[in-house]
């Protein structure tokens, strides 16, 4: 249970928590979509309400160093429970250097698997260095182990990222990594990439957006149908000359094929390993793999495989059974804690980042702590390019959600605006600078019901995304030039803080950041205001009461 606030009797209307998703903050002007946009409400904010800017990427969220930029679910992660926990990037990235993941059940059983039946091991994942959802190191670390536990043939199944990375890097990953499997090759060891796909054409769709992605995934892993080539290279090139324009998260599947055959389908007793840590996206393609009886969509043949996650992906719901590294166990969340002083709960979004505020906020907890007291709204979203579609469900998720407020069910409420965010990763300035002014727009409608419930709004995101939308040398700082004198796009997280704002008409607290606060500090921000110490395992507040 909580503890009374020493001074502070909280406030009477809502504690509304407000995630502008992907709006970091930087000085810089050029290629800053937020500050190119014309944002009046949030200039006003930042001119006369009490702000601080938080940590949102690298140790402040559980990453392993510094280098690493925030996502989403790190960054819900540590809104929603006040703490920090070593995230999958971490733990996977450890038990590798220790041999802690080659000596658990699940790495033996895929081994012992495919060495019983003679059979290939599979690596489907995302391709890159993002350290958002993968790493390649983790995968090549996994495929010299499995040379050296003694297995003959895998295949690995990439899905070429450009969102979490430079948007048309692929061949960067795919030069140096084929040089990799020919070294490996050299004694024999058959290890070759089968196919593959832009990560936002096939397998990685999450919260059940458009299972087609999935199923457009499934044919070209399982079943090797989609168009074929000799090689990965080839397939990249080849889509791209077809294909002006496009980035690579975008890229068609494709089969690599030996004499006009498939290297590469998924047989019965094969074993694999989706090697993405992060849940999210990972989710469909484990129950396809995973369940004897499959709705979404018809897989045609269901191979029997030993099947391994690189992390459970959903431990309430147990997905998947076999996971080679344990996900964080995160304790002791706001939800939990408000659930069980019998504090109301609002969590509403769109459906791209629905399973964030709930799922991800809740610690990775799927469900209710209390089901009269939460209530969770999810907006369907559009199944368009964002960049077509800029404004999203911000209008709708507005509407419902001042709807939601007035009906003073709510003590609390948390929402998140994906604009920035999901805008953002399209690589598309124009339609971003649209997608600020969108959230922009909404927060204009949305602070003054707040106002009249004599409440209070916390404005703040998870990470930056818009902020920066051109690619930054690393040394200099400034943005890269491509070819033709154009700056480059980026589409990736950026590794800015992103700001806090106490939206309070009535002034009942100062905002305190002793400098190096993150997101964390959020959630006991929350129970102060409504007249609760925080839990101490908890990061301190950023309000002082008068
Ligand atoms: C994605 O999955 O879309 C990106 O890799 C990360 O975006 P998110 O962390 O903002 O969801
Ligand atoms: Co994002």
């Amino acid at each position: 249970m909580l503890k009374k606030h020493p001074t502070f009797p909280g406030v009477k209307g809502p504690v509304v928590t407000i995630i502008m998703d992907g709006i970091g903050y930087s000085p810089k002007t050029f290629g800053n979509a937020i500050a190119q946009a014309y944002t009046p409400t949030l200039d006003r904010l930042l001119a006369t309400c009490q702000h601080t800017f938080l940590k949102a990427h690298g140790k402040a969220v559980g990453m392993p160093s510094d280098e690493d930029m925030g996502n989403s679910e790190v960054g819900h992660n540590a809104l929603g429970s006040g703490q920090v926990y070593n995230q999958g990037a971490s733990l996977v990235a450890e038990a590798i250097a220790s041999g802690t993941l080659f000596q658990g059940a699940a790495w033996r059983e895929i081994i012992a698997n495919a060495r019983e039946h003679g059979s290939t091991l599979h690596f489907i994942g995302l391709f890159s260095d993002g350290n958002v959802h993968s790493h390649i190191d983790h995968l090549k670390a996994m495929i010299v182990r499995a040379k050296a536990d003694g297995l003959q043939r895998v295949r690995v199944h990439i899905l070429l990222d450009g969102r979490d990375v430079p948007e048309t890097s692929a061949l960067d990953y795919v030069g140096p990594f084929e040089t990799f499997l020919a070294e490996l090759r050299k004694d024999g060891f058959d290890a070759r990439i089968a196919s593959g796909g832009g990560r936002m054409s096939i397998t990685m769709d999450r919260y059940e957006a458009d299972w087609d992605m999935v199923e457009r995934g499934w044919r070209t892993h399982v079943l090797g149908e989609a168009r074929h080539f000799e090689s990965a290279t080839q397939a990249i090139e080849t889509l791209r000359a077809e294909h002006p324009g496009i980035i690579d998260q975008n890229l068609p599947p494709f089969v690599i094929v030996q004499d006009g055959e498939s290297i590469g389908r998924i047989f019965d007793k094969d074993s694999v390993i989706f090697f993405n840590f992060r849940g999210d996206r990972a989710i469909e393609m484990s129950r396809a793999f995973e369940e004897e009886e499959f709705a979404p969509f018809d897989r045609v043949r269901h191979p029997g495989v030993t099947y391994a996650g690189m992390l459970q992906y959903d431990g309430d719901l147990g997905i998947p059974r076999r996971y080679l590294v344990s996900p964080p166990a995160i304790r002791d969340t706001l939800g939990e804690y408000l659930a069980a002083e019998g504090i109301t709960q609002l969590a509403i979004s769109e459906t791209q980042k629905y399973g964030h505020v709930t799922y991800f906020w809740n610690g990775n907890r799927s469900g209710k702590f209390n089901e009269t007291l939460e209530t969770y709204v999810e907006i369907p979203s559009d199944k368009v390019p964002f960049e077509q579609r800029p404004w999203m469900k911000s209008a709708e998720i507005t509407d419902e959600l001042i709807r939601q407020l007035k009906t003073g069910k709510h003590r609390t409420a948390r929402v998140n605006y994906a604009n920035g965010d999901m805008v953002g990763h399209t690589g598309n300035y124009q339609a971003t600078i649209i997608a600020v002014e969108t959230v922009d727009l909404a927060l204009a409608r949305l602070l003054p019901v707040i106002d009249a419930l004599e409440g209070v709004a916390l404005i703040t995101a998870d990470h930056g995304n818009a902020d920066e939308m051109y690619e930054l040398d690393k040394k200099t700082g400034e943005p890269q030039q491509s070819v033709h004198g154009i700056p480059k796009a980026k589409t990736s997280h950026t590794l800015n803080p992103v700001p806090f704002i106490y939206y309070d008409s009535r002034r009942r607290a100062v905002v305190t950041n002793p400098g190096d606060a993150g997101l964390s500090a959020v959630a006991a921000t929350t129970v102060n205001l409504l007249g609760y110490q925080a839990p101490g395992m908890w990061d301190r507040g950023l309000l002082e009461f008068r």
